[in-house]
């Protein structure tokens, strides 16, 4: 499976957002990451669907958008005016989780589930014909720059093979947090094919040069 690199704003100076975004763009990535938190289901708050639509303006790279907010249905059709390309929404804040991918479909984008560290993998064993992707957590959600929780590992091959096993190759497995050019091979070992990175890619002195590495591309 191709991998993909997709660099997560937050960890971006929101002052220069656009040049942040050429940076990485010109740097090879492959989607832009952005994390929308509503200080509700996560203890922080970060943008909404107009810095969605702003980042847009500046970018030919399709936008990524994770939402940890709870109630998700009431915007997910503002994110994807706004430009969305991809929604995750979280399968803890989502008591209707068929009804809200079909809402994602409808509006004509790709729909993906995310899963926080503790949540098993069961708990989307009866929608994974009606996903694009799964975004597992590899931190809990809320921060960037926080350490790769190693026990999500065979939780990403439990996954890779339970796709496997009903012919769902082209389902992406996505993984988010901790992300650098060590865990990376970690976790592409163990199936997942996007890789979100935040801090790593941000502070990195030559940022196309870690998009190559957590890659793997760059040997
Ligand atoms: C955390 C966010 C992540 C975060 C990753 O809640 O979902 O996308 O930006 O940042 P790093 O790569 O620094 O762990
Ligand atoms: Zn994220």
């Amino acid at each position: 499976m191709m991998i993909k690199v997709a660099p997560s704003l937050l960890a971006a100076d929101f002052a220069e957002l656009a040049k942040e975004i050429r940076t990485v763009e010109d740097g090879g990535a492959d989607w832009l990451h952005v994390d929308v938190m509503d200080g509700h289901f996560v203890p922080n708050i970060t943008m909404g669907p107009f810095v969605v639509d702003a980042i847009k303006s500046h970018t030919r790279l399709p936008l990524d958008v994770h939402l940890m907010i709870e109630e998700p249905d009431r915007y997910i059709p503002e994110f994807v005016a706004a430009g969305a390309d991809v929604v995750s929404v979280h399968v803890e804040a989502c008591p209707h989780l068929h009804r809200t991918l079909q809402l994602i479909k409808s509006l004509g984008v790709k729909a993906s589930v995310a899963l926080n560290p503790h949540t098993p993998i069961s708990m989307i064993q009866h929608v994974i014909n009606d996903l694009d992707m799964v975004l597992l957590m590899t931190v809990n959600p809320g921060f960037g720059g926080q350490k790769f929780i190693h026990h999500v590992v065979p939780k990403i091959r439990e996954l890779r093979t339970l796709l496997d096993e009903n012919h769902l190759t082209h389902v992406d497995i996505e993984v988010d947090g901790g992300i650098n050019v060590e865990t990376a091979d970690l976790v592409k070992e163990a199936g997942a094919s996007v890789l979100v990175a935040g801090s790593a890619i941000f502070k990195a002195e030559d940022r196309a040069q870690m998009i190559r590495q957590i890659r793997g591309s760059d040997g």
